[in-house]
């Protein structure tokens, strides 16, 4: 098996500069659909999830090149329906995405239920809902997610969301994008991608207007054309190399971010007893001698990320005191908490509530990457633990994290990467060298 190999006891320092964000080139890869014309996108973080997604619309007729290892040509002019690949499509969770983006741009949408990963039930009741009220019909049958558009075209509706989810929000936009009329999202989710989702659009033609905020709404456009796009950084990426920086001790310099997008995390770690001091597309972070106690609870943005609870957990192994980290968005992410165990830790879980001893010395294990945070998180504990490390299905990791191992190696740390399967698994089909 796949394996990252640590040799713990390491203190980063340097400086590491952030890719584009996962989660917002997830929505936009699909939404490429909807554009008769070239888009370029730029800052593409290159991971395997985004490699997934460009086969995907390769396979439904896409022309998708490389100009060079973050910028990327997706011309969707000649593309066509037909089932997309469904190994493919259920390898993800933004599949999701294609229901909107083949429905408003073909009528018409067979998806695979989204895979992705297992944080207990992930229901897609929200974007079925959204889709429906466009005038979609929806069966969900034997796996698979069939739409179609009752009269060939989504038609605006108003949709209130009843929970705030960021993948039914982009989702909706991306089908209203070319419905019918005027489409209203409440109670929409509010976090950064959501915001450049709907900036791309617009720079392609489309009229989305009130992104960032709770009330979406979309004027509908009988096309949209080609142009040129930089997708934001990615903010749990830059979160995870801080909390790396602040539980090794070391001074990291995190570039190319934006530092609004961080004020939860930098909020927390400033808590913590981490130095953090922001510049304009920077922050530096300087883990203290002693780590003090925090409590946190996730929530939707501008709350505390979710995708960064992991990572925080391990710090608070370190800290000293016990902490609360109370888990608002998911029922079952605490996965990790098992493998933190074998490595020394003393945790206790109580549904969404983990209650943190500090002050643990971690020992090098071996261990599992349970999910694609999870597997970040303990790659960190694996750095700052005494001894050597091994953490097994790191093909989650590298669904989100480019060169994950590179840059941490960069900046000081001591990780081998086996890939026993015989394949490189960050060489994918549209990755370039
Ligand atoms: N939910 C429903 N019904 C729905 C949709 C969501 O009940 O139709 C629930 C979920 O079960 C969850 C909550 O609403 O309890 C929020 O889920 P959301 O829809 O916001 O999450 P998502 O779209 O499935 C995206 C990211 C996740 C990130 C969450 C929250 C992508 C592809 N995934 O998931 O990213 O945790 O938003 O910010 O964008 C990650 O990057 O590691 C990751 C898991």
């Amino acid at each position: 098996m796949d394996r990252y190999i640590i040799h713990g006891g390491t203190t980063l320092n340097g400086e590491v500069e952030i890719s584009g964000a996962k989660n917002a080139a997830v929505a936009i890869i699909p939404a490429a659909l909807l554009v008769q014309g070239v888009c370029r996108i730029e800052n593409i973080p290159q991971i395997s999830d985004t490699d997934t997604l460009l086969t995907i619309l390769a396979e439904l007729g896409a022309r998708v090149s490389y100009l060079n290892k973050s910028t990327i040509e997706i011309d969707c002019t000649n593309a066509r329906y037909q089932d997309a690949p469904y190994d493919l499509m259920r390898k993800i969770r933004a599949s999701y995405y294609l229901i909107g983006s083949m429905l408003g741009r073909f009528g018409s949408a067979k998806t695979t239920m989204p895979g992705g990963c297992n944080f207990g039930v992930r229901p897609i009741d929200q974007h079925i809902k959204g889709m429906r009220a466009l005038g979609a019909e929806i069966n969900v049958r034997g796996g698979y997610v069939y739409a179609d558009a009752k009269d060939g075209r989504l038609h605006g509706a108003r949709i209130y969301l009843d929970k705030v989810s960021v993948g039914a929000t982009m989702n909706i936009m991306i089908a209203g994008v070319l419905a019918e009329g005027r489409t209203v999202i409440e109670n929409a989710a509010r976090e950064p991608h959501i915001v450049d989702l709907a900036n791309f659009l617009n720079s392609m033609g489309a009229d989305v207007r009130g992104a960032g905020t709770d009330t979406i709404k979309i004027n509908g456009v009988d096309t949209l054309h080609g142009g040129t796009y930089t997708i934001i950084p990615d903010q749990i990426e830059a979160g995870t190399y801080m909390v790396a920086a602040a539980a090794t001790g070391g001074e990291v310099l995190v570039t190319n971010i934006i530092p609004k997008h961080m004020e939860g995390i930098s909020a927390k770690l400033r808590e913590a007893g981490a130095f953090v001091e922001e510049y304009e597309e920077a922050i530096l972070v300087k883990g203290p001698a002693v780590l003090r106690r925090i409590n946190l609870k996730t929530m939707p943005y501008p709350g505390f990320p979710t995708d960064m609870q992991p990572q925080f957990g391990v710090l608070m192994c370190l800290a000293d005191g016990t902490s609360v980290i109370t888990e608002g968005i998911y029922d079952n992410r605490f996965k990790y908490v098992n493998e933190l165990r074998k490595m020394g830790a003393e945790i206790q879980v109580d549904g969404r509530v983990a209650v943190i001893e500090g002050g643990r010395r971690l020992t090098g294990a071996m261990v599992h990457a349970c999910d694609l945070r999870a597997g970040a998180a303990m790659v960190i504990a694996g750095m700052v633990a005494s001894g050597v490390t091994e953490i097994d299905d790191i093909h989650y990791i590298e669904r989100g994290y480019e060169r994950f191992v590179e840059k941490l190696n960069a900046l000081g740390a001591e990780i081998e990467v086996r890939y026993d399967s015989g394949e490189d698994a960050k060489t994918g089909l549209y990755s370039v060298s």
